[in-house]
């Protein structure tokens, strides 16, 4: 490709030369095989290079969608973490196309950590710990280098097997430094820190490690239950209601919230230190590990917590007991349904809500936070040299 046009940027005195190619110089060097990702800001294809066979990841991202800063930051930061192996690899692979900047990265061959949680059941604990133990070190190492991740969910975890041996955090397209004041996108996902979700939308909030940490402790229960614990840390939301009420009155035992009678006490505290509405008073990532010795889940209790609820139903599927009256009508409710936002918290009538794909970002506007530093700008000369600093680009 070193007859194509190049634009170089510079950044910690190296500098990244960004190609530009057509759509038929990219199928002339890579034969596309399949996609495996859509989102929001662009798509990843599976592709092999023509003459090397070798099979790698192309992640697109939409130009009319993010600007050519985001862009470099999201590769370089991937790069500078990508010593860790924990953390999916950057390849030498840095291109544009007329519509889209493109990167290269390892390919994960068994997909991400969503497609293999059993909806409403979960993986089996071993591989829950496995998982726990290889993302905590992975955002261990990101909190170390004073990095928030911001986009912690499952499918941002890559996979090498499906047994969950050897994953990879991936995505780094919201990560940012601590302490850097961004706007919040607007809505939110069960992932999102209670902090967050109030957080106006002029003002923002800082960012910090505390964030990854929450998101975290709602990943681990999704994997060990296959539901959302809640769908927003809003106190409008019934499920994070009762949680947070619980918390309040100092978690006392026997009076769990209906989605955490499986736990072990063990769990329950690693639960209450991930999850703290304090921000302050959260645990680093790294107390998880101490936890991953015990037993999380109590089959007797998850046996327990199953007949209670099936005893809280009539014949019909309906909710007896405490349900408001949108609930009493003769349709069953359909298990996946979530609560009214009328439903009292804490009543048996609460259904959780089944895993489901989360955007984080507004999809309307480009992930770029208002307020930030404008781009340090495209000319159209394409061998220009485009000077930005570390600071600029890495943060
Ligand atoms: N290296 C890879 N190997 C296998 N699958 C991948 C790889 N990278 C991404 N994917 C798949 O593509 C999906 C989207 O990728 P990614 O999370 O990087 O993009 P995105 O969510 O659109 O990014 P952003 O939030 O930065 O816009 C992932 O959830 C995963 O299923
Ligand atoms: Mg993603």
């Amino acid at each position: 490709v070193s007859s194509q046009p190049h634009c170089f940027h510079c950044i910690h005195g190296f500098a990244l030369a960004i190609t530009s190619l057509s759509a038929a110089d990219v199928a002339k060097q890579y034969e596309h095989i399949r996609e495996l990702g859509k989102g929001t800001y662009g798509k990843v294809d599976l592709v092999a290079h023509r003459t090397q066979g070798t099979k790698i990841a192309l992640k697109f991202v939409t130009k009319n969608k993010t600007k050519l800063k985001s862009f470099l930051r999201e590769y370089s930061l991937t790069g500078s973490l990508s010593c860790s192996p924990f953390i999916i690899k950057v390849l030498d692979v840095l291109f544009e196309t007329e519509d889209s900047y493109v990167f290269g990265q390892e390919y994960a061959p068994a997909g991400d950590l969503f497609d293999i949680i059993p909806p409403q059941v979960g993986l089996p604990e071993e591989m829950v710990k496995r998982c726990m133990q290889q993302l905590g070190l992975a955002l261990d190492f990101m909190h170390s280098k004073s990095l928030v991740h911001r986009d912690v969910k499952p499918e941002n975890v890559l996979l090498f097997d499906r047994e969950c041996r050897r994953i990879k955090l991936a995505d780094f397209g919201m990560t940012r430094r601590v302490g850097c004041r961004v706007k919040r996108v607007s809505g939110t996902i069960p992932y999102t820190a209670p902090e967050v979700c109030r957080a106006s939308r002029t003002e923002g909030f800082l960012v910090a490690t505390s964030l990854d940490v929450w998101a975290f402790g709602v990943l681990v229960f999704c994997m060990l239950t296959g539901n959302f614990p809640w769908e927003a840390a809003l106190p409008a939301d019934a499920f994070y209601e009762e949680f947070r009420r619980w918390q309040k009155a100092g978690c006392p035992a026997g009076t769990y919230p209906s989605q955490w009678r499986r736990f072990t006490d063990d769990a329950l505290r690693m639960f209450q230190r991930l999850l703290a509405s304090e921000p302050e008073k959260r645990c680093g990532v790294k107390d998880v590990f101490c936890f991953v010795k015990y037993e999380l889940v109590s089959e007797l209790r998850r046996r327990a917590s199953c007949r209670a609820k099936r005893g809280e139903r009539s014949s019909s599927g309906v909710c007896t007991g405490s349900c408001s009256s949108s609930s009493s009508s003769s349709t069953p409710r359909p298990s996946h349904r979530h609560p009214e936002p009328s439903t009292p918290p804490g009543t048996s009538c609460l259904r959780p809500a089944p895993l489901k794909r989360s955007v984080l970002s507004d999809p309307l506007s480009p992930r770029e936070e208002s307020g930030q530093h404008q781009s340090p700008g495209r000319d159209k000369n394409k061998s220009q040299m485009v000077m930005a600093t570390a600071i600029e680009i890495c943060v």
